[in-house]
């Protein structure tokens, strides 16, 4: 007997009605989710946050009862809504699967209130309409502010004031960018922390949400090999490696008041930093975490603008292909020095990591997109098969490139995007009677070995934690603060010297700067 999976599957296909979790894991008595999408006709919305609502509903991991309301002064029914967001949804799940079903009991949900940011009577109409939905149950309201961060404190202020659940708990969901420096960031959390409570408040790194970096705890501390190796004893440098193969094209307005170290170190490459570099917590929770990533943010030592490189894109042409240069948007100011690639050599001053460089490298207009981890080891000591003339150990399997040696070092990459793996660079003998060794790889690509399909986007996993009531995947004030102390220094120097960036073409590898500086440190870019 058994049905198959087939089976399973298409009986939830054709319950579409029916998906949905009766009880809510985080225990508490609400019996209705609203969620409401402030911002709600632009492209964060359309990109990511329906099309993750979309698929939780296909995965029957929303509440049973819920209504998604969209916010924002655009004015258009909520038919017109329904029809635009229809357009970018997709299913996530399975291309080949027809999700048209679950999509239109979806739509149905979905509602649009249209109105003005700082307007009490317009955050009542929508308190109103709300109500309608939750037909007097218990409502979690859950708010994501995907709006500029010019009118974060105002819509917060007016849906703390109108349209907080009476009958259940309102959570908050706050998009980056959380200020532009230190000064900027604690008057935004005081000004946040008067309309909401820290318990309430969700900042959102959708970084924390990739697959691979849920992993990075798990590989680290749940892994006997790996426990004995984390440390400055046997790691010799670390890589976190940012890069995008496109422009800011259509940003570039927002982009230059940031910059590439505002835009992803500050916030995506440093969160992955102290969740690779954190000792190990206390237990799972929330709070024993972020305690660790705050004690190892704390620990890095102020940064040293020797051991920085910033670039900016210039244009290309190839063949008939013109690619332009930062400058060249419209949007970005004349003669602007922001830089659109950063390079930085950091250290941790503590017992784990005292001398270990860590390199940070992010860039647009890259030539390739990806982001990835690479963890270099020392060299095995007294190693007898070192002597590379008698014994040539060849490279092999896209290693690093490699004077003699480098290519003896083991070497573990974590790959967060695309194509999720992680594979472990070993020396291995050649199979045969030779004698000849090879750099072969322990390769573990999620592709091959999962069959689970597309991998959850990260806002679906991130959204899932917020109405879950889980903490973890979201950043503490604390930490905020702490990563601000750390990049504000820097960002003063940079923008009081006003630095030139070093020009590097499109689709390039960056500038040559940034290769200076990691040989520098000893250090092969990979
Ligand atoms: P948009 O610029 O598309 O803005 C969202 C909506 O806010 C717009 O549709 C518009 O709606 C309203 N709006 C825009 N500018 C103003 C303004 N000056 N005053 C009042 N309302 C305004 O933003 P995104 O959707 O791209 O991003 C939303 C948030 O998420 C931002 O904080 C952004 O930094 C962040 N983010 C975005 C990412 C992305 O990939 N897009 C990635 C990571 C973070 P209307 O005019 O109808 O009210
Ligand atoms: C955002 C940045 O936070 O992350 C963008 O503002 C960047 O500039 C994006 O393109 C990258 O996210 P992902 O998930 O596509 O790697």
């Amino acid at each position: 007997g058994g049905s198959s999976a087939r089976d399973q599957q298409n009986t939830k296909k054709s319950s579409a009605k029916e998906t949905g979790v009766d009880v809510w894991p985080s225990g508490e008595a609400h019996d209705h989710m609203t969620f409401c999408v402030f911002g709600a006709s632009g492209d964060l919305a359309k990109k990511k946050i329906y099309p993750s609502l979309l698929a939780l509903f296909y995965e029957g991991r929303l509440p049973k009862s819920f209504s998604v309301f969209g916010y924002a002064r655009s004015k258009m029914t909520s038919e017109e809504f329904r029809e635009r967001i229809r357009m970018s949804l997709g299913c996530r799940i399975d291309a080949k699967e027809n999700c048209d079903e679950f999509m239109e009991e979806f739509l149905k949900r979905c509602e649009y209130v249209h109105g003005n940011y700082d307007e009490g009577a317009d955050f009542e109409k929508l308190d109103q309409e709300m109500l309608k939905t939750e037909e007097g149950k218990k409502a979690m309201r859950v708010f994501y502010l995907s709006i500029p961060p010019s009118i974060f404190v105002p819509v917060a202020q007016m849906s703390s004031r109108y349209v907080q659940s009476k009958t259940g708990e309102t959570r908050v969901i706050v998009e980056k960018p959380f200020g532009r420096d230190l000064e900027s960031s604690r008057a935004l959390t005081k000004a946040l922390a008067a309309e909401l409570s820290e318990k309430q408040t969700y900042r959102i790194d959708h970084y924390l949400g990739k697959e691979l970096i849920e992993n990075l705890t798990v590989l680290r501390f749940s892994n006997i090999m790996f426990q004995p190796l984390w440390n400055r004893n046997y790691i010799r440098n670390v890589q976190i490696n940012f890069s995008e193969n496109f422009g800011t094209e259509g940003r570039g307005g927002y982009f230059d008041n940031y910059g590439i170290i505002r835009d992803i170190m500050q916030n995506h490459l440093l969160q992955i930093m102290a969740l690779f570099a954190m000792e190990e917590p206390a237990s799972l929770d929330a709070e024993d975490i972020r305690d660790e990533k705050v004690k190892v943010i704390r620990s890095i030592r102020d940064i040293d603008i020797d051991n920085v490189v910033l670039g900016q894109y210039k244009g290309k042409t190839s063949g008939s292909n013109v690619f332009p240069a930062y400058l060249d948007d419209e949007t970005v100011p004349k003669g602007s020095n922001c830089a659109t690639f950063a390079a930085i050599a950091l250290f941790i001053d503590n017992a784990r990591w005292d001398g270990v460089p860590f390199l940070m490298k992010a860039g647009k207009a890259l030539h390739k997109r990806g982001c990835e981890i690479r963890i270099q080891f020392r060299h095995a000591p007294g190693n007898i098969y070192a002597d590379k003339k008698s014994k040539p150990i060849s490279r092999g399997g896209g290693g690093t490139a490699g004077d003699s040696s480098n290519a003896q070092c083991n070497e573990l990459v974590i790959r967060i995007q695309p194509d999720e793996a992680i594979y472990l660079k070993i020396n291995n003998k050649v199979p045969g009677l030779g004698h000849k060794m090879d750099r072969s790889i322990l390769d573990l690509t999620y592709k091959s070995k999962y069959s689970v399909g597309e991998l959850p986007d990260a806002y679906e996993r991130l959204i899932l934690d917020v109405i879950h009531g889980d903490k973890r995947l979201f950043i503490r004030n604390d930490e905020l603060e702490a990563a601000w102390k750390l990049f504000t220094p820097l960002l003063e120097t940079i923008e009081s010297e006003n630095i030139p960036p070093e020009l590097y073409p499109y689709g390039s590898r960056g500038p040559i700067g940034a290769h200076y500086l990691a040989s520098r440190w000893n250090v092969r870019w990979g």
